[in-house]
């Protein structure tokens, strides 16, 4: 029995997240699996989970390597248009979370939207919407996370790395499943107080006051973090003084 039947069979309280969870053993990208069937009217909360995908894709058009063994999954959300830059935020706290939960591993956030353990990364989080005549139609958040890669890929702005490098040899992905949707709900059922949510994820980000090294597109900027905003900008003092506000980017190293 896959680990989603498992999941479904053992039950799962949550109100919209996880409505519908459907598995695949193989697809290109859950992201598009989702996209289709928002667009074939299904209603929020729709999870697709796959154990391989042939077509993973990170951030910024990257790719994001798949195989058998991990975790990812992409869920449906039809928010206000309002709420749209606290969602990866509140996704990373549900992530890290439940992480924390279900194993010993200490996983942190890195700004923006990165899974960290031990200065490596370990997972991701992307965020596609579409939006129709000007209005927000509905949103797409695909969540990987590594739990065993055979080989680790190479990235030029991190290491990858996965969970059971830090010791969670038999994590229990139904378990793990179930912990990041049940928390997802609770956080969805509070998006209305989006201060709270940014606070808590910015108390995690530990990056304030810190030196780092910073890309934007193929520019590199060396600059003291001055602040996360609101909106979950990160805003930089470089060395000529000068204030640099960055909605994306990667913070490629922190000075101690
Ligand atoms: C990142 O670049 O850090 C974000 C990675 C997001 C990867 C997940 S895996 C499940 C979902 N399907 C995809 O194709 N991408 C996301």
């Amino acid at each position: 029995m896959d680990y989603v039947s498992k999941l479904l069979r053992e039950g799962i309280q949550t109100k919209i997240i996880g409505s519908h969870i459907q598995y695949y053993e193989t697809i290109g990208s859950t992201m598009d699996e989702v996209h289709v069937l928002a667009r074939n009217g299904w209603s929020e909360g729709l999870v697709i989970v796959a154990d391989n995908q042939l077509l993973g894709r990170g951030r910024k058009g990257t790719s994001w390597i798949s195989e058998p063994g991990n975790l990812l999954l992409s869920i449906l959300l039809k928010p206000d248009v309002k709420h749209l830059e606290v969602l990866q935020p509140m996704t990373a706290i549900c992530v890290q979370k439940a992480v924390r939960a279900i194993t010993d591993i200490d996983m942190n956030l890195k700004w923006p939207n990165d899974l960290i353990v031990r200065q490596t990364k370990v997972g991701g989080i992307l965020l596609e919407s579409s939006v129709k005549n000007d209005c927000l139609e509905y949103v797409v958040i695909g969540i990987g996370v590594n739990l065993m890669l055979s080989k680790k890929p190479h990235n030029p702005n991190y290491i990858v790395s996965d969970l059971s490098e830090f010791g969670a040899k038999t994590l229990d992905r139904s378990s793990l499943l179930r912990e990041i949707l049940s928390n997802l709900d609770s956080y969805y059922s509070k998006i209305d107080k989006p201060v709270e949510i940014f606070e808590e994820w910015k108390d995690q980000l530990d990056i304030i006051g810190q030196f780092v090294r910073f890309k934007s597109g193929e520019d590199v900027h060396k600059g003291e973090v001055i602040s996360v905003g609101d909106n979950g900008s990160l805003e930089l003092r470089v060395a000529n003084g000068g204030i640099m506000n960055f909605t994306t980017g990667d913070i490629i190293e922190v000075y101690e």
